[in-house]
């Protein structure tokens, strides 16, 4: 396989990195962003110890402006982005009826906003070159609803309406769009979920445990290789059996 430059947003976390790691195994060369440097270079010096050499760019994704700068520098950096794994994201949990405008905004501008803002800028050139991978990390609730999660129903719900549009329009340049749809899987993002409401959660999945980070890479990875590029505008569930939608 053919080594690529990958730019996966949130590489930091703990989905995000699993997919880097992931993908630096099938020889891609990978990058993320940070926000605090410290933060960002230590978990780079972390991800060094096990061999895998990670570019970073300073950037907030619910940024237009950062978004540009950051594409630009792992540009400058690695060469064309021609990989990419929209996944940062956060959660403002609370129902709908407390939720504050900053909660709803947060959510939308990070999760959704994110998607305009990182994959703008690396667009045009995948259609120059005819060849390119997005793929959105949205989520199970995105695909069946959430109490307390009406902020971030939303923006994921949103990311596939992102997707199969997105699709459409660069099919014919060799782009490939999908969205990958996690369950509940075992980072710090669930485990800020209260303990009994979490243990009410996993109850609920067929599996009867939470997935793993690797679990998710391994959905991203499969959208990657050349014998992928018939599958575009998919959206494909990871989740134990929690939702099991067609
Ligand atoms: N269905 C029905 N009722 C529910 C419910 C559910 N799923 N969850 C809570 N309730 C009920 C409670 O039983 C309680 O009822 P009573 O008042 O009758 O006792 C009531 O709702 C509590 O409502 P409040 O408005 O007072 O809510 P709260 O402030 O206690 O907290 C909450 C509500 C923040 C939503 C909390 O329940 C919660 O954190 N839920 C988990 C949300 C969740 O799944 N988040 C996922 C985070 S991880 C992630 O997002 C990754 C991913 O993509 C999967
Ligand atoms: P996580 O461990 O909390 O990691 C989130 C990552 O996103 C971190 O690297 C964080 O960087 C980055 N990030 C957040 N806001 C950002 C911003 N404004 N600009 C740039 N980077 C930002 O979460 P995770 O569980 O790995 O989740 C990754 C993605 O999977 C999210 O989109 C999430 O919604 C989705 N997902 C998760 C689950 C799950 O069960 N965990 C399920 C379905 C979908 P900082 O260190 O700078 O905060």
């Amino acid at each position: 396989m053919q080594s690529r430059v990958a730019l996966v947003t949130g590489g930091t976390g703990g989905i995000g990195t699993a997919i880097i790691r992931r993908l630096a195994q099938h020889g891609h060369r990978v990058a993320t962003n940070y926000r605090d440097e410290e933060k960002g270079r230590a978990w780079q010096q972390k991800m060094k110890a096990e061999g895998i050499d990670v570019t970073l760019a300073r950037g907030d994704v619910s940024s237009a402006e950062d978004g540009e700068a950051m594409v630009r520098e792992v540009e400058r950096q690695l060469g064309p982005v021609e990989i990419l794994v929209n996944n940062a994201g956060i959660t403002r949990d609370t129902t709908f009826h407390k939720m504050k405008a900053q909660q709803w905004d947060d959510v939308i501008r990070t999760n959704l906003g994110s998607v305009f803002n990182v994959t703008r800028p690396v667009i045009e050139g995948m259609r120059e070159r005819k060849w390119g991978r997005i793929i959105q990390i949205s989520s199970i609730n995105g695909q069946k609803g959430q109490y307390g999660q009406a902020n971030y129903a939303a923006a994921k719900a949103g990311m596939h309406g992102f997707t199969i549009s997105l699709a459409q329009e660069n099919a014919k340049f060799g782009i490939t769009v999908n969205t990958v749809s996690p369950g509940y899987i075992g980072t710090d993002m669930v485990m800020a979920v209260p303990e009994e409401v979490r243990n009410k959660i996993v109850a609920q999945i067929p599996t009867g445990r939470l997935g793993t980070p690797d679990e998710i890479a391994y959905a991203v990875n499969f959208f990657i290789p050349d014998e992928a590029s018939w599958i575009t505008g998919a959206n494909l569930s990871a989740n134990g059996g929690q939702y099991m939608g067609w």
